[in-house]
Parts: structure tokens; sequence; C-alpha cells
């Protein structure tokens, strides 16, 4: 496996982990902001969304019978993911302390621009291949 998978999928389960320390927390002490939609999103873009990303990176080029289209955008793409994320659950935490909407904007717009250098990237890899054929 490329790093760029590796690291996908280590970071993906640390956000699982922490999601679930979250998620136990609030089943104790209840619902509550910012905690659960930090929750969600460690879960859902954290947990789901870059083990999908790790595995796709992996796998799409191979199915595809062609190299990755750029592996530069795709560890660009980790960091930036990261950074957004990161900047998303900080932003959540600083609205909570009545600092305002601002940091949690910007980075909801850098975890949105990782999200598009991820569709460039697989939309400039994958092709039609060879149909599979079982073999008789
Ligand atoms: C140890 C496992 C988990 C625990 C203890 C846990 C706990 C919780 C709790 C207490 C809430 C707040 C519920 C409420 O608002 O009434 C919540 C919300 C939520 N959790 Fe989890 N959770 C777990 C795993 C997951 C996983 C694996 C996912 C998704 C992959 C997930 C997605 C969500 C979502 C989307 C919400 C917000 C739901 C809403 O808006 O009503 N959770 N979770
Ligand atoms: C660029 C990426 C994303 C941004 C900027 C974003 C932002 C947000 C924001 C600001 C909220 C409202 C939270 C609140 O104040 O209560 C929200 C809620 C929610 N988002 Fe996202 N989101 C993103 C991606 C996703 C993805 C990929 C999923 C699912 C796979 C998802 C699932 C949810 C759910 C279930 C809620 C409602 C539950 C909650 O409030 O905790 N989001 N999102």
């Amino acid at each position: 496996m490329s790093k760029v998978t590796v690291n996908f999928i280590k970071c993906a389960m640390i956000y699982f982990a922490l999601a679930m320390i979250l998620g136990v927390t609030m089943t104790i002490a209840g619902p509550n902001y910012p905690l659960r939609p930090i929750h969600t999103h460690f879960n859902l873009l954290g947990w789901m969304s870059m083990m999908i990303f790790g595995v796709a990176y992996h796998i799409l080029p191979r199915f595809s019978g062609v190299p990755l289209w750029s592996d530069k955008l795709s560890v660009v793409h980790l960091w930036v993911a990261n950074i957004g994320l990161i900047g998303m659950a900080i932003g959540w935490w600083l609205q909570s302390q009545g600092v305002g909407f601002v940091p949690l904007h910007i980075f909801s717009l850098v975890q949105g621009v990782s999200v598009v250098m991820f569709l460039v990237n697989m939309f400039k890899t994958i092709k039609v291949g060879p149909a599979f054929q079982a073999k008789p």
C-alpha cells in the first residue's frame, strides 16, 4: 500500500477512537453542543470518509489499470482534510464559547476544498476497464 493509503487509514482509526470517546461521553452527560457535531463529523468525515479515501487511493487505480492521476495531490489532500476536520472541531468549540461562526466557516471551506481534491484526482483516474468474466 502507498504511504497516503496507510496514513488515511491510520487517521480514520484515530478519528473513530476519538468519536467513540465523545459518543460514550454523550451517553453519560447527554447530547450536547459542541460534542454532538464533533462526534458526528469525526465519525463521518474522519472514520468513514478517510477510510474510503485510503482504500479508494489504493484500489480504484488498480481496478482501472492505470496509476493514480496525481500522487502529489493525494498527499496534499491528506493534509488539507486533516487540517479542515481538526479546524472544524476547534471551530465548533470556539462557537460554543461565544467566539462566533468565522473559524468554523473558514475550516469548513478548507474541508470542502479537500473534498474537491479527491474528486478531481478520482475523476481523472477512473477508467472503464475490460468486463470481468468468470472462468467456466
Ligand atoms: C460507541 C459508539 C457510539 C456512541 C456511544 C454514540 C453516541 C451518540 C450520542 C449519545 C449521540 C447524541 C444523540 C442525540 O442527539 O440524542 C450521537 C449522535 C450521533 N451519532 Fe453517534 N455514537 C456512536 C457511534 C456512531 C457512529 C459509528 C456513527 C456514524 C458512523 C455515529 C453517528 C452519529 C450521528 C450522525 C449523530 C447525530 C444524530 C442527530 O443529528 O440526531 N455515531 N451519537
Ligand atoms: C465539507 C464537509 C462538511 C461540512 C463543512 C459540514 C458542516 C456541517 C455543519 C456546520 C453542520 C451543523 C452542525 C450544528 O451546528 O449542529 C452539519 C451537520 C451534519 N452533518 Fe455535516 N458537514 C460536512 C460533511 C458531512 C458529511 C460528509 C456527512 C455525512 C457523511 C455529514 C453529516 C452531517 C449530519 C448527519 C449532520 C447533523 C447532525 C449534527 O448536527 O451533528 N456532514 N454539518
